[in-house]
């Protein structure tokens, strides 16, 4: 069963705006790489038909990337609509029969998370979820009592090797590049360790606001959106030992010993910060206290790790949009030439958005006759390309339908994530206020332990920062 590829594709929340943004366009390219050969279902609350819903797929896919007529037509012959409430019995009978005696469907539940549990129970009473997988989306859950509780729902219906849990930044190109990048070099292992990482920035900025998405934002803030998930999976990627065999499970059980040595967050090692303007949006409260930008300090308590800090800082609002990981190297230990270096000289840089760049930071000798050097960088660029590079979303629901697991957030790495940042979500002060174009609040400086600071990501291509 685990490596059986399905053989029907049902998302739930085809009218919504993640089918718009990001489903549509990877069925379509799932279609051109002819990896959707099935039935493909939508199913929704809304009151669409299903040329409605094919109106629907044509204008995302304008906005997303383009329509290629020759895979739209057979998203057009395949695509079923299945509406109705998601409490209603008869929903799952209509599903069932549009599944059309489909034995290994796979299920998407591109929907909030208060229904989850509704469309999980109404697969299992119907008998779709007989040998059926199911691909859930983040937020999973808001704390770690009700990822527990949804972990539970989820396995009443449905064994752990059939629950795929997105995160999309998993499927990323550079986050992929990022394992490549530190299991395919020798060079790196002997240097990765306490003895020769000072500390480690993994910065993700954003330029805009919650662009719309004020009322979902108000449920989350900065934390949960993007750190819980997102920015501990990747400091899970660059800190994890490796893994002890090619399959996903041996993947799976490093990135789980890795989270479960991070050190719960200390409220002390934490600044929450709102952008000004933020609480004029719509669907936010007038007095709201959540955060839009968060910078904190972590630690992972291994013989690797110990002593190593590592920040973590994410934001809405800020000067460019980008996510930018800096490993910073030990100085010297002694100091040969003349010269005042810069604290951080040697360093790796990964870009992992919008562009995929692996540099590092180097010192050279300039010309002339004094040995004083400068900074240079040493860079590997790859721009991928739109049309032959699989999205983040094409790429982990193809590895969902071929049941590959290896990308996806296992039932007790979603626990261990949760269980790092639990101490500080119940945090209800107020956060700092920064202005919409800066590096958020003054005080994000306050994490850090040592005189070191942030680096601020500059646009690609200019000097390093
Ligand atoms: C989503 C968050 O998970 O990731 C958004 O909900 C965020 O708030 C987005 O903007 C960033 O993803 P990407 O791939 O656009 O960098």
């Amino acid at each position: 069963m685990a490596t059986a590829r399905s053989d029907a594709f049902t998302f739930f929340g085809a009218t919504g705006d993640l089918a718009y943004k990001q489903v549509f366009p990877a069925l379509q390219g799932l279609i051109r790489r002819g990896e959707l050969d099935m039935p493909i279902i939508g199913v929704a609350r809304a009151p669409y038909t299903l040329d409605q819903l094919l109106v629907r797929a044509r204008d995302s896919l304008s906005h997303h990337g383009g329509v290629d007529e020759e895979a739209f037509a057979v998203l057009a012959a395949r695509l079923r609509f299945v509406e109705g409430d998601y409490a209603d019995p008869a929903v799952y009978d209509r599903l069932k029969q549009a599944l059309d005696g489909a034995s290994r469907p796979l299920h998407y539940l591109a929907i909030p998370p208060s229904m989850f549990a509704t469309v999980v129970q109404g697969l299992g009473r119907s008998g779709c979820a007989k040998g059926a997988r199911v691909v859930v989306e983040k937020p999973f859950g808001r704390d770690l009592a009700s990822a527990m509780e949804l972990n539970q729902t989820l396995h009443e219906v449905f064994p752990e090797s059939s629950v795929f849990r997105i995160d999309h930044y998993l499927g990323k190109e550079a986050v992929r590049n990022l394992l490549y990048f530190r299991f395919a070099n020798a060079f790196l292992e002997p240097i990765w360790s306490r003895d020769h990482v000072d500390s480690v920035q993994i910065t993700m900025a954003e330029s805009f606001g919650v662009q719309g998405r004020g009322a979902f934002y108000e449920e989350v803030g900065a934390i949960r959106d993007v750190v819980q998930n997102h920015l501990l999976q990747v400091m899970v990627l660059l800190a994890m030992d490796s893994p002890v065999g090619h399959d996903p499970v041996a993947m799976r059980s490093e990135k789980l010993r890795l989270l479960r040595a991070m050190r719960p967050l200390d409220s002390s090692a934490v600044v929450r910060g709102q952008f000004r303007g933020y609480r004029d949006e719509a669907g936010v409260k007038r007095d709201s206290r959540v955060e839009t930008f968060a910078a904190l300090g972590l630690h992972i308590d291994t013989w690797r790790w110990a002593g190593v800090p590592f920040y973590i800082r994410a934001g809405k609002c800020l000067p460019l949009t980008t996510t930018q990981v800096m490993v910073d190297l030990k100085r010297p230990p002694v100091a040969i030439f003349d010269e005042i270096q810069a604290a951080q000289s040697n360093y790796f840089r990964f870009r992992l958005s919008p562009e995929v760049v692996i540099a590092a930071g180097a010192r050279v000798k300039r010309p002339g006759e004094t040995m004083e050097g400068e900074a240079v960088e040493l860079v590997a660029r790859h721009t991928p390309d739109p049309v032959s590079s699989a999205s983040p979303y094409e790429r982990l629901l193809s590895d969902a339908l071929r049941g590959d697991s290896s990308l996806f957030v296992s039932d007790e790495s979603v626990e261990a994530a949760w269980r790092v940042v639990e101490p500080i979500l119940a945090d209800g002060s107020r956060p700092e206020e920064y202005e919409p174009g800066t590096w958020g609040p003054e005080s994000a400086r306050k994490v850090f332990v040592g005189e070191e600071g942030w680096h601020d990501p500059v646009a690609e291509g200019s000097a390093p920062c």
